[in-house]
């Protein structure tokens, strides 16, 4: 018993200790004029799942929960978040060329039906974010249509 004790302490000072180790979480930018919901008029339905299903990690309007500043979970949600800002980033939508825009919207519809995105860890703390299979259809019959739109 004893040596369990000394290793829930030792555990205990170990989780304060990475509480103080420096992790700089992406900032957070609400007014983003290149933004894809700000300029572009997509239909409700879409805007709601991109915003709750996609903007945390996807643009510079992360809203950071709780557990995002607790070491370690802390460390793994500022990964996904700049990795996920690194591309695509709605926030930096339209300053991209019609090619790129297009390359994304593809990658956004093999990320939704392979049912990869949003990242299934995401879903467990935010149930609001799952999407049902209509919906997944959905976004990426839209994402097809916007990418036909682009070249018309
Ligand atoms: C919890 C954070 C998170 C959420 C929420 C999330 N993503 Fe991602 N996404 C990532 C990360 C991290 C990567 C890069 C690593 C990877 O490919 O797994 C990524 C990569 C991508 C890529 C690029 C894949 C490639 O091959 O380059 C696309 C497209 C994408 N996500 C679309 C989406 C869409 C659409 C949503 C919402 C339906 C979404 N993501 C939700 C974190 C997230």
């Amino acid at each position: 018993m004893k040596i369990v004790k000394l290793l829930i302490l030792v555990l205990l000072i170990a989780v304060v200790i990475i509480q103080f180790i420096p992790n700089d979480k992406p900032e957070v930018v609400l007014t983003n004029e290149n933004d894809l919901i700000y300029n572009n008029q997509l239909p409700e339905n879409i805007r709601v799942m991109l915003k709750e299903s996609c903007y945390d990690c996807h643009s510079n309007e992360t809203i950071y929960p709780w557990y995002s500043y607790v070491a370690p979970i802390s460390w793994l949600v500022v990964r996904d978040i700049k990795l996920g800002r690194d591309e695509p980033n709605f926030s930096h939508w339209e300053s991209q060329s019609k090619i790129d825009k297009a390359k994304n919207l593809d990658k956004i519809i093999d990320e939704v039906t392979d049912e990869n995105m949003p990242m299934p860890i995401y879903t467990i703390m935010h149930a609001k974010a799952k999407l049902s299979d209509d919906e997944r259809q959905l976004l990426a019959e839209w994402a097809e249509s916007y990418a036909e739109s682009l070249f018309e």
